[in-house]
């Protein structure tokens, strides 16, 4: 049991780092990309850590505790060899061409990334690596954690689901030779029940079809999953791919069959209808898991993580399909979220409040210190301070009456990918003329990828049709709209009438107040929420970083902690 604080990190795709104390309670916790402004970053989270500590004003002989995770052995060569992680990452970015060899290095990750054994030799070469570049960070004295990457996942929504007895499903590419668990968690700890090796993995399913596709992988699936809505026929030539036995998954191809097949049918189907083939096959075998799960356990509340969590398509299907009291994705759902799993694992206590709000990165301190970056760029930026609550009703008309939208920079940042009001882009819920300029000035979206909205919580119940009274504050989750839903967020929802909304209280106060001001004016508390940053980039982590995209973007407002800041050269052609 830590004494004092217990600090997790994870150095793989998306890295970063968490700061809890003895009690399990979040003090801090950023990813690396959102300082070092490379997307995803993928490498030790020297800034992270740094940040994390500040937030929580704590200094590194506080810590008592460092835990990390994975330790399989591609993972462990990118570790010592960390040339191999930087040129994945700059071939995924697209930075590089394709590496000679690239079809010979994706057959390796595959193939390394299935066996775990020797497991203690490859946990020593590990430990030993992470213990000198803690070293060398300044990091003196600790006790140093391995924890295996599915129980990882597992911690970070267990210990913030606010469930005691529970079971938790995670499910991704795969990491230390799994790519899904189930297990049966009481008394804050997590039994496994069963797990599907990374050999069967459906998530690296997904990523294949993903790069199949043309698009991202590991970065937008998705694009996938909305393209798949676009489909309007039916029959799948993917049936039989996978099938469900008990509570793991079984591939009937081994990873690099699947893909030749993937690609040859890619070739001969248009992209929206392999797209929902795609789709239709992950939600059939998923849902049938979950189902044995539920069966075998009898569980009536579920915790839910690992990268497939992200698909809110299919977390909608298994909401509708199982009769659950209690359902909880992590926010922070893909690896990005490990170091707090990571954390809160060694922490180990259950923590029986459900995690209500997301703010644990850096954040400005208080209006002075924007103020003073506003009176160095008095050429570009003119400002007025409002009275408490004043900025709402600005920002309310903003929208309503000059039909456009502005950037909301305020308090501490989001952990996790999406944006939930204090770095946000807000504009009106109805709005496609709206819709369309964010598109071409800043977001460059894939005409197939929908807009968001935030809505009171309150409103959930008349604007989609399969609200259950489960808030979900952080828009991992599909509804299906009313037809008062369809009207009101028409430039917020998708084309099969469906929305990801976040579900707005008192987790944050200051655009509650916000979005009911909107409320008061249009008849609905909603307005469209994008996370704040450049088509492409991390989101914008501090003022300076926010000014810049308004002057980049010739965006004509800004709230930032409440302070209304115009830029002089809006609407100018540049
Ligand atoms: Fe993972």
């Amino acid at each position: 049991m830590a004494e004092g604080k217990i600090l997790g990190i994870w150095d793989g795709h998306d890295a970063g780092a968490a700061l809890i104390d003895a009690g399990g309670n979040i003090l801090s916790a950023v990813n690396e990309e959102r300082l070092s402004r490379k997307k995803l970053h993928s490498g030790f989270p020297h800034l992270s850590i740094e940040s994390c500590l500040e937030l929580a004003h704590a200094e590194k002989e506080d810590v008592t505790d460092i835990a990390f995770s994975t330790t399989d052995w591609t993972k462990t060569a990118s570790r010592v060899f960390p040339i191999i992680a930087d040129k994945y990452y700059l071939f995924r970015r697209r930075k590089i061409d394709r590496p000679h060899f690239h079809n010979l290095q994706r057959y390796l990750k595959f193939v390394l990334g299935q066996p775990t054994e020797p497991k203690g030799v490859l946990k020593a070469v590990n430990r030993a690596h992470i213990t000198r570049t803690l070293r060398k960070a300044g990091f003196k004295k600790f006790r140093l954690h391995s924890v295996d990457h599915h129980i990882a996942h597992a911690a970070a929504a267990y210990h913030t689901s606010g469930m005691d007895e529970s079971v938790c499903v995670t499910m991704d590419g795969l990491g230390d030779g799994v790519s899904s668990t189930v297990n049966y968690c009481a008394d804050g700890k997590i039994a496994r029940l069963g797990q599907t090796t990374a050999g069967n993995s459906i998530g690296i399913f997904f990523e294949q079809a993903t790069t199949v596709l043309g698009m991202r992988e590991l970065e937008d699936e998705g694009k996938l999953m909305s393209l798949a809505d676009y489909s309007h026929k039916t029959g799948n030539k993917m049936e039989g791919l996978f099938s469900v036995n008990g509570l793991s998954i079984r591939a009937k191809l081994n990873p690099i069959a699947q893909y030749n097949f993937l690609e040859r049918l890619a070739w001969r189907t248009p992209p929206e209808d392999f797209a929902r083939m795609v789709q239709e096959t992950l939600e059939k075998n998923i849902l049938g898991l979950f189902s044995n799960a539920q069966e075998e356990t009898g569980a009536r509340k579920i915790s839910w993580s690992g990268g497939i969590a992200s698909n809110i398509k299919l977390n909608q299907r298994i909401r509708s399909h199982l009769s659950l009291k209690d359902w909880f994705v992590f926010p922070h759902m893909g690896d990005g979220g490990l170091a707090l799993g990571a954390a809160l694992f060694v922490a180990g206590n259950p923590q029986k409040k459900k995690l209500k709000s997301a703010y644990f990165g850096p954040g400005p301190k208080g209006q002075g210190e924007i103020l003073d970056f506003l009176e160095k760029n008095r050429d570009k930026f003119s400002w007025s301070v409002n009275r408490k609550g004043r900025w709402q009703k600005e920002a309310s008309e903003i929208l309503s009456k000059e039909n456009d939208y502005f950037f909301l920079f305020q308090g501490r940042m989001e952990y996790g990918p999406r944006a939930l009001g204090n770095r946000s882009i807000v504009a009106p819920a109805d709005s496609i003329e709206v819709k369309n300029k964010l598109n071409l000035r800043i977001k460059e979206r894939n005409w197939y990828q929908p807009f968001c909205p935030s809505i009171l919580a309150t409103e959930a119940k008349r604007l989609f049709t399969d609200y259950d009274g489960i808030e979900d504050k952080f828009m991992t989750m599909g509804y299906s709209c009313s037809s008062l839903g369809e009207k009101r967020l028409a430039a917020a929802i998708h084309v099969d009438m469906s929305a990801r909304p976040q579900m707005v209280g008192k987790e944050n106060p200051e655009y509650m107040r916000l979005i009911s001001t909107v409320g008061k004016s249009t008849g609905t508390g909603a307005v469209l929420n994008t996370s704040f940053n450049y088509h492409g980039d991390p989101i914008v982590s501090n003022i300076k970083e926010a000014l810049e995209m308004q002057e980049r973007t010739r965006t004509r407002h800004m709230f930032a902690e409440g302070i209304h800041i115009e830029f002089k050269g809006a609407g100018k052609r540049r």
